[in-house]
């Protein structure tokens, strides 16, 4: 390993901050790169946090600098690049998991990653899959190969994300070590090490692209109007962006797609072969019925169960059943028209390319691709399809029963009943997966939630205590 990838226990600094009358002081080792040969040298690096406490020779939760868990946040939104963030308030005012996480006794690592739309200095495309997902694999590598130098253990890594965030964690738990990835960490000079992470946390994963467009249909066929917004990049750099609402009714082609995308869902999830935690095969019929969709609804009911639980009055509500000590009834098309439709068909892949999954899938040259072969073929920009490794490697699902890719052992998925920027049988397929091979899962749906993460650290952080013990 060349010396710059060696982690530099004495250049640090020490910061106290106070947040809602929480004083947390912290030791800061910032800015580090994690490979040898960045395409981006700003981004491609990593920052170390660590409760000052540890340093006192003091325990936090019963945590201390040799055994505490490494909570890894990725800062990933939209497949854009991710910055690095220091612990305290993001740049929409939240105070972030990470000022958390080291009160809570972790220590926590914040890398930058490269994402879509990044240019070079020859004009080429440097954020394109698998950039990112290569970016956090290179971080995780770089922490285990300072395995004696590194605050933390580095066996009890835990990735953090939502949305595209979330997808980038649920690849970082199920494609660790897979040789598909190695000639971009060799490209990149990534440390020698390991690259596997040991639990996952998704929020909202915005995954499995590819049959994303199908499942959307699936979920919201039916529903015409659409309500998206849209992103007005701010003037200056730093600001927050502004959104604008972008409403309209699918043209009839548009409703031709839905149907074919639709009932294209059926056999993707059936060839899935997917079972419940009771070994009761998931599956549709052509009407897109069936037990996987029983499946889901089990999931919006039990959301509903805990919400009245709470005591919480759901009444008003037209698609909720919910007699005294019985368990929720679902209307699910009635659930699925409260919640209205977001994304014009095809929902991620537009036959007009432009979306940032279309970005995401571009290569150095081009910026927009197609990556199904439906878009492909309905094309109204001529777009090229992207190659099938790149796709493949962008979906976690394709993983889960290839023995070279080392998984994470615990995984911890939530997706809010209240979300439609993807169909709630992504998460689903994922969740039922990655248990079928047997790997410690959690899928739940918080009760009213949008497409959002974050937002439950203190439970967050007790599966972690919990699976980390
Ligand atoms: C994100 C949201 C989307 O609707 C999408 O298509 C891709 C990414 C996000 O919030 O990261």
């Amino acid at each position: 390993m060349k010396k710059e990838l060696i982690f530099d226990g004495t250049a640090y600094t020490v910061e106290t901050i106070e947040i809602d009358g929480k004083i947390l002081t912290y030791r800061a080792f910032e800015d580090i790169p994690y490979c040898k040969n960045p395409a981006n040298e700003r981004m491609q690096r990593l920052s170390i946090f660590v409760p000052e406490a540890f340093y006192e020779g003091k325990m936090i939760n019963g945590r201390h600098l040799k055994n505490a868990p490494i909570f890894m946040p990725n800062t990933i939104g939209g497949y854009m690049p991710g910055l690095q963030e220091r612990p305290g308030r993001s740049r929409e005012g939240h105070v972030n998991a990470a000022f958390h996480a080291l009160l809570h006794g972790y220590v926590v690592v914040s890398p930058g990653t490269r994402g879509r739309g990044m240019i070079n200095e020859r004009g080429e495309f440097i954020g394109t899959a698998p950039a990112a997902l290569c970016d956090l694999k290179a971080a995780v590598r770089y922490l285990k190969a300072n395995v004696c130098r590194i605050p933390g253990n580095v066996n009890r890594i835990i990735s953090n994300g939502t949305s595209a965030g979330g997808a980038m964690s649920a690849l970082l738990g199920t494609t660790g070590d897979h040789p598909d990835y190695a000639p971009y960490l060799d490209e990149m000079g990534a440390a020698e090490a390991s690259d596997a992470v040991f639990a996952a946390s998704c929020y909202c994963p915005i995954t499995n692209l590819d049959h994303a467009d199908a499942a959307y249909e699936w979920e919201f066929h039916g529903l015409n109007d659409y309500h998206n917004k849209k992103m007005v990049p701010a003037e200056r750099e730093g600001d927050t962006p502004e959104w604008i609402p972008v409403d309209g009714v699918m043209t009839k082609e548009q409703q031709n797609f839905s149907d074919l995308l639709r009932d294209s869902f059926p056999g993707y999830v059936n060839g899935l072969q997917l079972k419940d935690g009771a070994g009761k095969a998931l599956t549709l019929n052509e009407q897109g019925e069936g037990s996987f969709l029983e499946y889901i609804k089990s999931y919006v009911a039990a959301s509903a169960r805990k919400e009245l639980e709470k005591g919480s009055d759901l009444s008003e509500l037209d698609w909720l059943e919910a007699e005294d000590g019985r368990e929720p009834v679902i209307d699910f098309r009635k659930y699925v028209q409260f919640r209205t439709r977001m994304k014009e068909a095809p929902a991620f892949d537009s036959t007009a390319l432009g979306t940032p999954e279309n970005e995401l899938f571009g290569t150095k040259q081009i910026r927009y691709r197609h990556f199904t072969g439906f878009s492909f073929q309905h094309s109204t920009a001529e777009g090229q399809l992207a190659d099938a490794l790149q796709v493949k490697m962008m979906n976690p699902m394709n993983y889960m029963e290839d023995e070279k890719a080392v998984k994470a052992e615990h995984f911890r998925i939530r997706h809010g009943t209240a979300d439609r920027d993807t169909s709630l049988a992504i998460s689903a397929m994922l969740a039922a997966k990655l248990t079928e091979v047997q790997i410690d899962t959690e899928l739940f749906y918080p009760w009213g939630m949008p497409h959002a993460g974050d937002y439950d650290l203190e439970e967050l952080f007790a599966w972690i205590d919990h699976v980390c013990i």
